[in-house]
Order: structure tokens, then C-alpha cells, then sequence
């Protein structure tokens, strides 16, 4: 628990960075980081520009793993994720294009996109870390509601609550906001060897209690990650309101 999410940003940049600068990359070897979007990791991904261009970190030897995209927006609509990680952070450091993977909301056979995902994961050697961040309702990535636990990446239909939640990013218009997306699911985000999750605010107050003081349900997916051996849940003072 931090006092702030500027405290939450420094923590998790750092904590990023010792990670990858611990790691001994070599031939074919590479830090597989898997990513979030949305307003909570903002904060880190400023850091990790800042740190970036100082020199203190370098991405080259980094494969990334964004967890969703929408379907059915271009890819350069100004709320893709796609475009949400390139303008927040890609553009900013030095990883290779061709390493930071993100799912593609229009791919004509959106089954077998997200087939070959898991199977990108896989190559890749499986995700090192995993960074979250969660719904006001406690989903992780897409992971609505009553998504199973051992899920893969698939389609998702959102339910009203993230679309309500996420008008914000289309002129507060919910009939723009995209009613499916493409997501990791909870077992392929378990299935890396860590998981930091952030939470701030204090609209995630009651989704944090569910998350860590309630047992393990699927009608709050990040619950998940109580049973994740290296689980680090990384929150602000707001967001412990109703623990
Ligand atoms: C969306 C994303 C999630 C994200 C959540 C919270 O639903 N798919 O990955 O964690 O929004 O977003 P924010 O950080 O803006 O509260």
C-alpha cells in the first residue's frame, strides 16, 4: 500500500526496470512482459519514458504481450490500444517493433487470432511478468463477470458496467464504446511466472476488498491471483477504503 498513485507509478516503473536490468538476455533470449492499457498504468509508463531517457533502461531485449484490444475500431482510432500503447509508451523507448504484440481486434477469424496468441506466448517462452490493471467490477484484462478461471484468450462480449465505465474515452457515448473485445484470459495471465496488479482509487475500494478478503470467485476475476504463487498487488491509499 503506497499513499498515491504517483507513489504507485515510481513503485511499479522501478520495480519493472530491476526486473529487466536483472535479466541476462542473450541469443533468442528475451524479457516477455506482459502489458495493460487504461488510465491506472499511465502513471508507470510516464516513469518508464522518463527512466528510459536518462539511460537507466533499455527495452531492445523486451517482448511485450498486450492483454485486449477492442474489436471492431481501426487500429489507428485514437482509443485503440493499439494506439494507446504507441502514443504512451512504444514510441518513447527502444523496443523493436516487431516484439511488442498486441491482439488485432479486426483480424478477419478472430478465433484463430487468438489461437495464435497463446501460441506467440508460448514461442516466447511464457510471460516473465504480467502487469494488470482492474475494472471497477474486478475484471482483469476483458475478463467480465463470471469468466472462467482457467480461461484462454478469446472474445469476450463487455458487459454494461465497462462500457459504461469506458464512455469516457468516446465522447461519453456509450453507443460508441466497441461491445466485444479480444483478452488474455485469467489462466493465461496465471500462467506467467509473476503478476503485479495496480489499484488506485477509490472506486476500486469494494473490487480490492472482493480481490483479496473474499474467497476466490469467478464473479470477480482478479480473485484469481490469490491462489498465484508471486502475486503482487499494488495499491494506493484510496483504493484499501473498504478493507
Ligand atoms: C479496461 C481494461 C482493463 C483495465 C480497466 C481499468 O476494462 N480492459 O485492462 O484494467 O479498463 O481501467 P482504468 O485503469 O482506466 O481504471
Amino acid at each position: 500500500i503506497l499513499e498515491d498513485n504517483e507513489r504507485v507509478a515510481e513503485w511499479s516503473a522501478r520495480y519493472l526496470i530491476k526486473r529487466i536490468n536483472d535479466f541476462k538476455p542473450g541469443p533468442n533470449k528475451f524479457f516477455v512482459l506482459g502489458l495493460p492499457t487504461g488510465g491506472t498504468p499511465l502513471g508507470t509508463y510516464k516513469k518508464l519514458v522518463q527512466y528510459h531517457k536518462a539511460g537507466k533502461i533499455s527495452f531492445k531485449y523486451v517482448k511485450t504481450f498486450n492483454m485486449d484490444e477492442y474489436v471492431g475500431i481501426p487500429r489507428d482510432h485514437s482509443q485503440s490500444y493499439h494506439s494507446f500503447m504507441w502514443q504512451n509508451l512504444f514510441k518513447h523507448i527502444d523496443i523493436d517493433p516487431a516484439n511488442a504484440h498486441i491482439l488485432n481486434g479486426n483480424a478477419a477469424n478472430l478465433e484463430e487470432e487468438c489461437q495464435l496468441y497463446e501460441d506467440k506466448i508460448k514461442e516466447a517462452g511464457g510471460i516473465e511478468l504480467f502487469m494488470g490493471g482492474i475494472g471497477p467490477d474486478g475484471h482483469i484484462a476483458f475478463n467480465e463477470p463470471g469468466s472462467s478461471l482457467v480461461s484462454r484468450t478469446r472474445v469476450k462480449t463487455l458487459n454494461q458496467e465497462t462500457i459504461t465505465a469506458n464512455a469516457r474515452f468516446f465522447d461519453d457515448d456509450m453507443s460508441k464504446v466497441p461491445k466485444q473485445a479480444l483478452t488474455v484470459g485469467v489462466g493465461t495471465v496465471m500462467d506467467s511466472r509473476e503478476v503485479m496488479v495496480l489499484i488506485t482509487g477509490s472506486h476500486k475500494a469494494y473490487a480490492l476488498h472482493m480481490a483479496i478478503e473474499e474467497g476466490v470467485n469467478h464473479m470477480w476475476t482478479v480473485s484469481a491471483f490469490q491462489q498465484h504463487p508471486r502475486t503482487i498487488m499494488l495499491c494506493d491509499e484510496d483504493a484499501t477504503l473498504e478493507l
